[in-house]
């Protein structure tokens, strides 16, 4: 038995474009109207509306916090016009969450913008991250008093690679300078923001909040020992896993390190040549291990290398997100037992980890793989949206309530 620390964070996470329904004016309610991607997401989890029921499952499920995301495209659906409506109902769901007690997590950009800003250019344009920094000063003048903890941006490098290089989310491009472009743009919009951020809380003279990112960390190894895939791997790690913690640290704009963890990425470099080094893995299911319904390798080991890896940040550690879709519910369990024991291993060797946040609390629309996947602590019946809680998330609510593993 081990114990976590107290105050530990507890909860699990959703994004509003995959749970909310209706997005009707954002980029990719844009794209899923010109049948451009798999599934729409249409009414999604209907969450939008359900979000108290949602959440007084959360707190049967002995949840101490919640992750969720604020829908740019609502609050600012055309240039400059900011809807006091969708306002008013962000500050209902942190309300909700608060009079249950349990702490948000407010994510600023997961993925999805406004329809007229992508229009203008989106991410690839330097200067129309003035738009986003207006929308977060917005945001964060509204809910200052009520949140605490702060994501600029899930999974910067996700969000460039799969939208600007591997041609999958919306605008489907696949140009590396726009993908290193856009990298770009997001990193430094994240710093300003961070200092907006901040300032606020200090001419309001609030209690400093928690900012940070939440970064997509995979377990790079190799599938043999080669030259190419060493030094492949090496790039990866770099360049996937700590360019960001790198360049924020370093202008001092973390006050944590948000990690997404899903499991390892096994380099198998066919030829060298950049894309290679960056992008090929093994084809062949080499060195096999256990699989989500989408394929991914499970990896739990991975995860305490990764937190192993950043202690040298001396920064405290959230995770943000950590799941599995699979329909075998004792797979589900075992994926998250075995990952919190990682976890542990590494809070006992000096990993300073402030919390467990898993992705997601119900099945939702998952992005170009539509609505398969199934990642939820609750299932979703998709025609009555009825919720119904898996035996899994009543597994995790007693490790949430004794905080022992
Ligand atoms: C993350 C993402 C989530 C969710 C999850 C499962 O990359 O932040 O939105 O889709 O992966 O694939």
């Amino acid at each position: 038995m081990k114990e976590f620390p107290r105050n530990f964070l507890w909860g699990a996470a959703t994004s509003a474009h995959q749970v909310e329904g209706s997005n009707i004016h954002n980029d990719w309610w844009l794209a899923e109207k010109t049948h451009a991607l798999k599934e729409a997401s249409g009414e999604a989890c209907c969450h939008y509306e359900l979000y108290p029921e949602d959440f007084a499952i959360a707190k049967e499920l002995n949840h101490n916090c919640h992750r969720f995301s604020i829908e740019w495209s609502r609050i600012e659906p055309e240039e400059g016009n900011f809807d006091l409506l969708e306002i008013e109902h962000y500050r209902k769901v942190i309300a909700d969450l608060r009079s249950r007690g349990i702490e948000p997590v407010v994510t600023l950009h997961h993925f999805t913008n406004p329809a007229w800003f992508s229009q203008k250019g989106g991410w690839v344009k330097f200067r129309l991250q003035e738009y986003f920094l207006r929308f977060v000063e917005r945001i964060v003048k509204e809910f200052c008093s009520e949140v605490k903890f702060w994501i600029t941006i899930n999974e910067p490098l996700v969000y460039s690679s799969h939208a600007y290089l591997l041609g999958a989310w919306p605008p489907k491009q696949r140009s590396l300078f726009k993908t290193v472009k856009v990298t770009f743009n997001l990193a430094q919009a994240h710093i300003k923001a961070y200092r907006v951020i901040h300032k606020i809380y200090k001419d309001s003279s609030l209690e400093r909040p928690m900012v940070g990112i939440a970064a997509n960390l995979q377990a790079f190894e190799f599938c043999q020992p080669t030259l190419k895939n060493k030094i492949s791997v090496y790039l990866r790690n770099k360049l996937y896993n700590l360019y960001f913690i790198d360049e924020l640290r370093g202008k001092k704009t973390l006050d944590y390190i948000g990690i997404n963890y899903y499991g390892r990425n096994l380099a198998d470099v066919e030829n060298w040549g950049l894309r290679h080094l960056l992008l090929d893995t093994c084809k062949y299911n080499h060195h096999p291990l256990r699989k989500n319904s989408l394929g991914w390798d499970i990896y739990p080991e991975g995860l305490y290398k990764l937190l192993s890896a950043v202690k040298k940040y001396n920064l405290p550690v959230l995770i943000t997100e950590n799941g599995i879709c699979t329909e075998d519910d004792d797979l589900k369990w075992d994926y998250i037992r075995e990952h919190l024991a990682q976890i542990s291993r590494a809070i006992s060797e000096g990993v300073e980890v402030i919390g467990y946040i898993y992705w997601s609390l119900i099945d939702n629309f998952e992005w170009d793989k539509g609505f398969d996947p199934r990642f939820g602590l609750v299932h979703i019946d998709y025609h009555s949206q009825k919720r119904t809680i898996r035996p899994s998330a009543r597994k995790l609510a007693q490790v949430f309530k004794s905080g022992m593993i």
